[in-house]
């Protein structure tokens, strides 16, 4: 089956925690709340765009455990193509263990399990998929080599490239010329420009290579850079927040969805902005995001 959008992605079962605020070392707090959801910011932004309309396909690989039984399931009642997702018999699935505090704010600890034996091989045996498909995205939290791989394979086919490159971590240079889009949010961004503001570091990564990056500013909404144009900001929403998991994943994901339609980027960065702060409204990731019908009808009101 073609699909619009791939994405080389991770899938962590999310097991959450909710706290007055965030804990000391060595500190002990009893929770208010405990769930455990579906997550991983692969996985999140696949469901994302599948939710705004986009026919998805992953690349991933998974436990041969319940948790990743659990990914299999929910990817097949989403409509998410799943021909490329191997599991690791006898290996643990991702896990993220999640503190949300009393503002809805969060800390996160992840552990790859299988995720981390994601190879090029893998992503080499997708390569119909990918040459098929209008945009390829992936994340930081899937081996590096299978999105070089990803994305080497997108260039030479003519499909755009979006990076969320969450966890912020140092990326190798032959990384950024490969990436047509980046996402990060603005701590993100300024630790992978090492620069003191947003503008400076929006120009030293487009210096490197990267074709536009949008910086996602929570309810302040984000700001598209592109080389030789003016920056282009787009207001976002203040919204009473449950929680912020999974926002900037939503926003990943609902702006796949859009360039895979060929919206121009103010309407595709509206959208994305209304469907990143639709999900802050419930517990996790993928319990609020929004479907294509409720973010039109959140933007256009009657
Ligand atoms: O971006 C949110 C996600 O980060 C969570 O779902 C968790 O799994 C981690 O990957």
């Amino acid at each position: 089956m073609a699909v619009d959008v791939v994405c080389v992605a991770s899938w962590n079962v999310d097991l959450i925690a909710h706290i007055a605020q965030p804990l000391q070392r060595g500190q002990t707090q009893m929770a208010q709340g405990f769930e455990r959801l579906p997550g991983g910011k692969g996985s999140n932004a696949a469901i994302a765009a599948a939710r705004q309309g986009a026919q998805v396909g992953l690349i991933a690989r998974i436990g041969g455990d319940d948790f990743g039984q659990m990914g299999l399931d929910l990817w097949a009642h989403e409509g998410i193509d799943r021909q490329h997702v191997v599991r690791g018999d006898g290996e643990t699935n991702g896990t993220a263990l999640i503190l949300v505090y009393a503002d809805g704010d969060n800390s996160i600890a992840v552990y790859p399990g299988a995720g981390a034996g994601l190879t090029a091989d893998h992503v080499q045996a997708a390569s119909d998929m990918i040459a098929q498909a209008r945009v390829v995205m992936a994340s930081c939290e899937v081996p590096l080599a299978a999105t070089l791989a990803a994305f080497k394979l997108a260039r030479a086919h003519g499909v755009r490239t979006l990076l969320n490159p969450a966890p912020a971590m140092p990326l190798p240079d032959a990384l950024w010329p490969l990436v047509d889009v980046l996402t990060p949010n603005e701590g993100e961004l300024l630790m992978l420009a090492d620069a003191p503001d947003i503008e400076t570091a929006a120009q030293r990564l487009l210096q490197r290579g990267v074709g536009a990056l949008v910086v996602t500013l929570g309810e302040r909404g984000c700001a598209l850079f592109q080389p030789g144009t003016a920056p282009l900001h787009v207001p976002g929403h203040a919204m009473q927040v449950v929680d912020t998991i999974g926002a900037g994943d939503t926003f990943t994901g609902s702006l796949a969805a859009q360039l895979a339609r060929q919206s121009p980027w103010p309407q595709a960065l509206q959208w994305a902005n209304a469907a990143a702060a639709l999900s802050t409204q419930a517990h996790g990731a993928v319990t609020a995001m929004p479907s294509h019908a409720r973010v039109q009808a959140w933007l256009a009101p009657e």
